[in-house]
């Protein structure tokens, strides 16, 4: 297995661009098996993930071509086989992306049920039980989902809680019903959104998009041709380096990002001391050379503080001035850095969901270990800022994530080499 290995103290600086959403790519590429025309996606990020997307998509006879740029094209009217494996799933939760367009396309999808992971149960009841309210006929037996329809139809879906991923499945499978489907409590995040109108582009009738209710009027195909869609913006590894700069004290801009994505991010950046400046697809942090100050935060659904950012802040609140609390309230277990962290020094104090953090003078290289893709990011944040040498092992869950991320850190400064196996 991989690692990565960290030299702390330098202050990062430069520009830097940033990657297609993996958020975004992945949904949008379960969405191309609607189409009956092949169709293009770019700013495809350079990700682990991507490739397990495609390799998902091409056991299922879907021809897909890449080229240098990443863009890649998708021909899905090839399919001969309606099965997501467990050996796929199991690496890749979102695989769960492929039931409501095969189900709606093709009136058939066996998809292996996703199970745990390293942050918690993650059950995927909602997206079953609508698309039963739908008309599916679906088993659960043996691991898999075994589901079957002659026509999905149209309804009004309240969902219990904001899902993600559950709001995607539903948003596509709703694409082709019959008749018009309304999903209430909907997820708003930007990648739902991406997705959406990624749809419409296909010849979907989406509205209400980036709000809580979306309407969609089902159509009998998408099939608009000469399809051309570039994924929106990384938003977590946005935050992600402004976060490795503010750890550093340093002075970085960084271009191809959508600002107004990170409203959220950027106000507690902002309270941690940075100066940040926007402009239409650039942001800019300055540490001014100081110490960044503890913030709270408090995950929850977009618009509000994102889970997937709670970690990089744990990493910035563990050398700041004062006291942070992070407060995670989406899943029941995302704070498998805190302990790696102890290892390096830090103090922090974990109380059911929440991590008490006490800034130190300095925190120590320590070898620790990557436990999923965010905390990963963390450690190597955490790296950057402690003395001497930090070896994080496991990275592959980084590089299911994080498009290059040795080479683009470096490109800012840090001393951070890979050690291959
Ligand atoms: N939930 C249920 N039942 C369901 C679905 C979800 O109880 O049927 C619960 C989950 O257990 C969790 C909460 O609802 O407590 C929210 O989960 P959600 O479904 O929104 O998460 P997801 O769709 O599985 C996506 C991202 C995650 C990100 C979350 C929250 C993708 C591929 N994954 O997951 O990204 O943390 O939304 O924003 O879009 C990451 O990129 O590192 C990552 C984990």
């Amino acid at each position: 297995m991989d690692k990565l290995i960290i030299t702390g103290g330098t202050q990062l600086s430069g520009e830097l661009r940033i990657s297609g959403a993996k958020n975004a790519a992945l949904p949008i590429l379960a969405a191309t098996l609607l189409c009956e025309e092949p169709v293009t996606v770019g700013n495809i990020p350079h990700l682990h993930d991507i490739t397990t997307t495609m390799q998902l998509l091409g056991q299922m006879g879907v021809q897909l071509t890449i080229d240098e740029k990443m863009n890649i094209e998708v021909h899905s009217s090839t399919i001969t086989k309606f099965e997501a494996p467990y050996e796929l799933v199991k690496t890749m939760r979102a695989s769960i992306l492929v039931l409501g367009p095969l189900l709606a396309r093709f009136g058939e999808a066996n998809v292996s049920l996703p199970g745990g992971c390293a942050i918690g149960s993650r059950p995927v009841d909602i997206h079953i039980d609508a698309l039963i309210k739908m008309g599916a006929d679906i088993q659960v037996e043996a691991g898999y989902i075994h589901a079957k329809v002659d026509r999905l139809k149209g309804c009004k879906l309240i969902l219990d809680k904001v899902t993600v991923t559950g709001t995607e499945n539903l948003l596509m499978a709703a694409t082709l019903a019959e008749g018009t489907t309304i999903i209430e409590n909907a997820a708003k995040e930007p990648e739902v959104s991406d997705l959406a109108h990624f749809l419409n582009a296909m010849g979907a009738k989406i509205t209400g998009i980036d709000t809580a209710i979306l309407t969609i009027e089902g159509v009998e195909k998408l099939d608009n041709k000469n399809i051309h869609y570039n994924i929106l913006p990384d938003r977590i590894e946005t935050g992600t380096y402004l976060i490795a700069a503010a750890i550093t004290r340093g002075s970085i801009k960084l271009k191809d990002v959508r600002p107004g994505t990170l409203d959220a991010v950027l106000d507690k950046l902002k309270e941690a001391g940075a100066e940040i400046t926007i402009g239409e697809n650039w942001i800019k942090l300055d540490m001014h050379g100081k110490k960044p100050k503890a913030v709270n935060i408090r995950t929850a659904p977009y618009p509000a503080f994102p889970t997937d950012m709670q970690a990089q802040f744990t990493a910035l609140n563990i050398v700041a001035e004062g006291v942070g609390t992070i407060t995670e309230t989406v899943f029941e277990n995302r704070f498998m850095h805190v302990q790696e962290m102890q290892r390096m020094g830090a103090n922090i104090q974990l109380e059911s969901n929440t991590a008490i953090c006490t800034g130190s003078e300095k925190i120590t290289a320590a070898p620790v270990m990557a436990t999923d893709l965010r905390a990963s990011a963390s450690l190597v944040i955490a790296g950057l800022a402690a003395e001497g040498d930090t070896l994080v092992d496991r990275i592959y869950h980084i590089d299911r994530g994080y498009d290059h991320i040795e080479e683009k850190l470096s490109q800012l400064g840090a001393t951070i080499r890979r050690i291959p196996r």
